[in-house]
């Protein structure tokens, strides 16, 4: 087992780190605010969640989440990320973070965006194409047919293979989807965003509420990113 470090601890944060801690790792939670505003949270998680500043997180963990507001990946703290396999969930959505020409007109990722700030880890983007609801609930052991896989990408085999293990123990499979600059096929608008996990019966009234998920198989995962369209 091993300890998960998080920089944002809100809806996506506390979710990985929920599974996290009922898989047997250790986390270590943060925020922007003072690190006592999270320890109600850590009290839920129970004894295996600590709470530290950004810095302290980062310094912790063997892997570490950041989960954050796309304007806040410009906080991300830089040198305790030094060698570390960096999990990032962000999304862009122009109508909440402004508008970004590079990431309008796809020419980098929000992951590189992170990238570019901490040039001496190693990012891998994860969980950013499934809503927080449907990732509590989906997650099931190796083995089980109802088991959903989640997609990554990144520069590096050896973190998305570190990425790998540490979705495996939490629930999930996982979809190679390929280097960073590949992240752009299961970003907001395609058809690896959301979809492949939401019920053929629901209709969502937000962003928030999904409805019930649904898993999603490997191969339904490898069609969707084939799928993907620069012109979304
Ligand atoms: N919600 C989802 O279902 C979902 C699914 C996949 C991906 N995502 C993406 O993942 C990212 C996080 O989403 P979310 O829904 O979890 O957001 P959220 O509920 O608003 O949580 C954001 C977290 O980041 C913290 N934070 C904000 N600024 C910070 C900073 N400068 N340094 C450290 N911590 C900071 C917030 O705490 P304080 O404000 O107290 O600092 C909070 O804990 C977004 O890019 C989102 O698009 C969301």
């Amino acid at each position: 087992m091993s300890t998960v470090g998080f920089i944002g601890a809100g809806l996506i944060g506390a979710t990985v780190a929920r599974l996290a801690v009922q898989a047997g790792h250790d986390v270590v939670l943060s925020n922007s605010r003072d690190p006592k505003t999270l320890l109600p949270l850590a009290a839920a998680l129970g004894p295996r969640a600590r709470v530290d500043t950004p810095d302290g997180a980062a310094s912790a963990g063997d892997t570490v989440v950041v989960t954050v507001p796309l304007g806040a990946l410009n906080d991300i703290p830089v040198a305790p990320l030094a060698g570390k396999t960096v999990i990032d969930t962000s999304n862009y959505y122009w109508q909440r973070d402004g508008h970004i020409d590079a990431l309008d007109d796809r020419s980098i990722t929000t992951s590189q965006i992170l990238q570019d700030r901490i040039p001496d880890a190693r990012v891998v983007k994860a969980f950013n194409n499934i809503n927080f609801a449907h990732l509590g609930e989906l997650a099931r052991p190796e083995g089980d047919p109802q088991r959903t896989s989640l997609l990554v990408a990144g520069d590096s085999a050896d973190a998305k293979q570190q990425v790998a293990s540490l979705l495996s123990s939490l629930g999930y499979g996982t979809v190679d989807a390929g280097d960073l600059a590949e992240g752009w096929r299961f970003d907001n608008g395609q058809p690896a965003y959301g979809r492949p996990y939401i019920s053929p019966d629901a209709s969502p009234t937000s962003l928030y509420d999904m409805g019930p998920g649904r898993p999603a198989s490997d191969s339904e995962l490898r069609d969707a990113l084939a799928s993907a369209s620069r012109s979304v």
